[in-house]
Order: C-alpha cells, then structure tokens, then sequence
C-alpha cells in the first residue's frame, strides 16, 4: 500500500513537509496567496486521504458528502466556523484546529489593535503622510488613554486570558463574559464575571474575542453599541459574523461609541470601496492576528502532526470532534 496522499489548499513552505515526507504523500495547490477553486478542491479530495486546509475554505455538508472517504481535515485556524463539523462526524472525518500555538501571537496584535485605535495611529501616520503636520498643538491627534481604564473581554478562551494578561500589565481593570466562568481566570487575573449588558455598560474597551456560532452571530448589534459608553472603543479579533456591520458604521458615523479596531470583516477580503474605510475612527487590519512567521509555521507543523498521527492510528493532537 502506498503513502497515504494529503491535499494541501495552499502553497506552504518545503521545509515543514520534509519531516513527514517518508510517510506522506503530499500534493499543493499552486498558490501561497489565492485560494483553491471550489472544483479544484472537489477534484483534489476525492483523490486525497486527508486534507489541510485554511479558513478560506468552506467545508460544508456537501463537501463532506463528496470527501467522505477523507480520514481527516485539519483545519490551519482556531476558530472552525468554516466546517460544518457535524457533517464531518456524520461522515467519519477527523477535524482538527490549531489552539494554543497562536495564543500569544493574536493576544500580542489585538492589544497593538487596541493601542492604534485608541491613540489614533494610523491617522496620526496618515497626518506626515497627507501633509497636514502644520504646528504642534495641545489637542492635535489626541485620543484615549489606556492605562487604568476597564476593559471587557467578550469571550474568556484562551485568547481571552492572554489578552487580560497583557491588560493587567497596564494597570486595566478587567471584566469577561463568557459561556461558563473562567475561575483561573478570575484568580490569576482578577478578572471580574459579568453580564454581556453590564460589560457593554462599563466597559472603555470593548473586545470581542468570542467564536463565531449560531449563537454569537451579529451579537454586537445597535442595541449592543447604544448600550456602550459614547467614549467606548470595540475591538474585535474574533470572526466578522459576530458583529452587524450596517449597526457599526451607523455607530461609529453617528458618534454613539467612539471608534473601533477590526481585524475580521463579515465578508472577507474587504477592500477600499467598504463602507467602514470611509471613517476616520476605524483602524481595519486584513485578519492577521496570528501573522508572525513562527506562529504561522508552528500551526502548519502542527496540522502535519495531526495529519501524521491519525495516519499512524493515533490520536490526533487537537481534534475538535
Ligand atoms: C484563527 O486561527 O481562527 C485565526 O482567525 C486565523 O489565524
């Protein structure tokens, strides 16, 4: 029998497949930056024994029909909203994510998200930019402070934990809904539980770090803004499903919060023609929280791993069902 044959959706660097190489058989698609076609995918599947695939592709129902002869999918993200995963167990698929290894990494760029959006810093390098340093003045570019206020983290995972850890460097107080209670959480940070409205309320930053699901989706609605401090600042790193973004951009032309830092859009890629670009209070980042080089790479090795182990018989290291 021959090594089994993986399908990998992208381009990834030769050097993480040369370890699995003897025992895998490995087939990518052409590209590091564009997507695989939905035809290629259907083609490349059936003729594969696992798959590795990215958030760009949509594994639904049908997909899993199609594939369900695949031992495994492993998902190169965390959040899995992009797998019908109940129809991946329904056909015997394996799928697995990629916890942990990108923990510090989307903590690290969701609090820069919430430094840039609420010192201003992408407008104050578009100010050198477009020409408009003429004097320096007391209230030239001045926005929020971010020492001392509190900050409330929709979604204590993970994520959640290291965000608050880094929140507690700067003197933050810390309050988090969640599903259940994070004691660790509470005991280690001093975070304080919550209701979603009491968050909203008192919360001067306001960061979604919450899964997308049937239940979260477009949680951070009109109603969710009017009920934050006109000075809140909404951050969110999570999924673009999570927020009504027609309610955002009404929020933040109106003044209701005062600005927001995104790095996930509901449709995703956006481009310069969204509505969102056309407000100075938004800093909007092309989903690249977990985008350093060795977190990317560290999500990759651990998909081979995950591939690998299940084509040993083994466990896989992070299944999700
Ligand atoms: C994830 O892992 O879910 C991120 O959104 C992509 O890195």
């Amino acid at each position: 029998m021959g090594k089994p044959k993986i399908y990998i959706t992208r381009t990834i660097p030769e050097h993480l497949l040369e370890p699995f190489k003897d025992k895998l058989d490995f087939t990518m698609w052409t590209s590091e930056s564009k997507p695989v076609s939905k035809e290629v995918l259907y083609k490349e599947a059936k003729k594969a024994d696992g798959l590795l695939c990215l958030l760009t592709e949509k594994i639904d129902q049908a997909f899993c029909q199609h594939a369900s002869h695949l031992k495994i999918i492993a998902n190169m993200a965390v959040g899995y909203d992009n797998i019908d995963v109940e129809a991946a167990k329904n056909n015997n698929i394996i799928v697995t994510n990629t916890p942990d290894v990108l923990t510090e990494t989307t903590a690290d760029l969701t609090f820069a998200l919430l430094m840039a959006t609420a010192r201003r810093l992408i407008e104050a390098t578009n100010y050198i930019y477009n020409d408009e340093w003429g004097e320096w003045s007391p209230f030239m570019l001045a926005g929020s402070d971010i020492h001392h206020k509190t900050i409330g983290i929709v979604g204590m995972g993970r994520i959640g934990e290291a965000v608050a850890k880094r929140a507690k460097g700067f003197n933050m107080n810390i309050l988090y809904h969640n599903r259940s209670r994070n004691i660790e959480a509470e005991n280690k940070l001093h975070a304080s539980y919550v209701s979603f409205e009491e968050l909203l309320k008192e919360s001067d930053f306001v960061v979604s770090l919450v899964p997308l699901s049937e239940a979260t989706s477009d949680m951070f609605d009109m109603e969710a803004f009017q009920t934050m401090k006109p000075s809140a600042i909404f951050i969110n790193a999570s999924r673009g499903g999570v927020v009504d973004e027609a309610a955002l951009f009404e929020a933040l032309d109106k003044k209701v919060i005062r600005a927001a830092g995104l790095d996930v859009f509901k449709q995703e890629p956006i481009s310069s023609s969204h509505p969102l670009t056309k407000l100075t209070n938004v800093v909007l980042l092309p989903h690249i929280g977990s985008a350093s080089v060795a977190t990317r790479e560290n999500m990759l090795k651990l998909c081979l791993e995950n591939i690998a182990l299940v084509f040993q018989g083994k466990r896989p290291k992070t299944p999700i069902v």
